[in-house]
């Protein structure tokens, strides 16, 4: 039998569990990952209840009724609190979804709360993005063009841009690569579904003039063939989109422009 030993600070220790606000009598529990790089504890679970009373209805609301008045450490990415800017990503009952648009209601029992899974924590619920945006920059999410700029804009017909539909509502918030099995044991090499959905968001641009060129990137057995379609990510995305098709279209534009 193969014996693992993991490294000491892997280990979860039992966190500290904070008082009911005094008169409260609409509770709810919380069970929120806590870990510190500046007291060299290993992480914990803390518990909190949250007076629903005095708090709005989404679980994002739930956090920063904890931060305000009970935990003022707790650490977390928030910015629009609409599901737009994509910052407030985390583990959530199990699925990683967005902090904000998650109802309390939707969940049973006390709201879990972990960062991203598998990537590295930089303090309680804030993963590591530097790799996961130095992989956006990589495959040039930016209009390419070698014909001379028009005098006005870029023109577009509607049935072209009906393509973006499905891709550009993506708000790059990781929920998706973070739960892909392909993407934890090879992050480093292979793209993940939020990039190369956006890969393929540039690659059909009918306005795109670097198509050749993109797919040659994307030539690669780990960059784009690490996928092998477990569709994690579709089932997981908050803003509904279907990255694992993209693939599968990248795919399909490889073989076709061998034969
Ligand atoms: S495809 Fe969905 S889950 Fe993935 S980054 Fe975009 S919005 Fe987030
Ligand atoms: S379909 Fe591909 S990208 Fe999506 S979770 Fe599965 S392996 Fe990852
Ligand atoms: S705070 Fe912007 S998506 Fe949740």
């Amino acid at each position: 039998m193969v014996e693992l030993t993991l490294p000491k600070n892997s280990q979860m220790t039992e966190g500290k569990t904070w008082p009911k606000p005094e008169g409260a009598t609409n509770v709810r529990e919380f069970k929120i990952y806590r870990w510190s790089p500046d007291d060299g504890k290993n992480p914990s679970v803390d518990t909190f209840y949250v007076d629903l009373d005095d708090c709005g209805p989404m679980v994002l609301d739930g956090l920063l009724w904890i931060k305000n008045k009970v935990d003022s450490t707790l650490t977390l990415r928030r910015s629009c609190r609409e599901g737009i800017c994509g910052s407030c990503a985390m583990n959530i009952d199990g699925t990683n979804t967005l902090a904000c648009t998650k109802g309390m209601q939707e969940i049973e029992g006390a709201v879990k709360i972990y960062p991203l899974p598998h990537l590295p924590v930089i303090k309680d619920l804030v993963p590591d993005l530097n790799n996961f945006y130095a992989q956006h920059q990589s495959i040039e999410p930016w209009l390419k063009t070698t014909t001379p700029e028009p005098q006005t804009e870029w023109l577009q017909s509607h049935e072209d841009r009906v393509k973006l539909d499905g891709l550009y509502e993506c708000i790059l918030c990781a929920c998706c690569s973070t739960s892909c099995p392909s993407y934890w044991w090879n992050g480093d090499r292979y793209l993940g579904p939020a990039v190369l959905l956006q890969a393929y968001r540039w690659l059909i641009d009918s306005r795109d003039e670097a198509t050749g060129e993109r797919l040659d990137e994307l030539e690669d057995p780990f960059r784009l063939y690490r996928c092998h379609t477990i569709m994690n990510c579709a089932q997981t995305c908050p803003k509904g989109l279907n990255p694992a098709k993209a693939i599968a279209e990248i795919k399909k534009m490889l073989v076709e422009r061998r034969v």
